[in-house]
């Protein structure tokens, strides 16, 4: 069992990100083509699917897939492109929105640059980013994965418009036992 088991057992029926629910109420989006990044147990992958969007979901772990697929109803299958590879060895589609919750900030620091320029290009004009970056200040911060601070998220969202930023912070243990510190973005192209 790997890191990733655990995750997807603690987390099997967890519910869609906020930030997804905040990105389809507050700006308005039409249906389209989404990306969903590192799709874990896939609950954002089956809210966009249930409002009628055609979705990519990435990860690079069998059982996200598996629980992904089976958490969308056999009739609305044919909307879903399941990819199991690492989101930065993947050919990004084009989309009207890309979402990564929890998922980017795993990528290398080495690798970053790339899978953020890729992404950037993969987002149709109009379309839009929602999603979360780990801070710096985050409890599970190391030079193995990428960590942020602010200005440096508002440089990546260069030629975006930004419709929302905020930054969380839970003082409590989560159930990885870490402090959590995030930057949550919604942004248009
Ligand atoms: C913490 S989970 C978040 C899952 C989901 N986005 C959510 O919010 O519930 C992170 C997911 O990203 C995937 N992941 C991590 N690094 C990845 C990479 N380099 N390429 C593809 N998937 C990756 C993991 O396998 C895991 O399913």
């Amino acid at each position: 069992m790997n890191k990733w088991d655990d995750y997807y057992i603690r987390t099997k029926d967890n519910d869609p990100n906020y930030i997804l629910h905040l990105a389809l109420s507050k700006v308005n989006l039409k249906t389209g083509h989404a990306i969903d990044l590192g799709c874990g147990n896939g609950a954002d992958t089956a809210l966009l699917i249930e409002r009628g969007w055609t979705v990519t979901s990435i990860d690079f772990q069998e059982k996200a897939l598996k629980n992904t697929y089976e958490r969308i109803l056999p009739e609305n299958r044919y909307n879903l492109t399941l990819i199991k590879k690492k989101f930065e060895d993947v050919e990004l589609p084009k989309a009207d929105l890309v979402i990564a919750n929890d998922s980017l900030s795993f990528c290398t620091p080495k690798q970053f640059p790339t899978l953020w320029n890729k992404i950037r290009d993969a987002i149709n004009s109009e379309g839009r980013f929602a999603g979360n970056f780990f801070s710096k200040r985050n409890g599970l911060v190391s030079n193995q994965h990428s960590f942020f601070e602010s200005d440096e998220i508002k440089e990546m969202f260069k030629g975006f418009k930004t419709e929302m930023f905020f930054e969380k912070y839970e003082e409590g243990p989560t159930s990885s036992g870490e402090l959590w510190n995030i930057f949550y973005v919604v942004a248009k192209k």
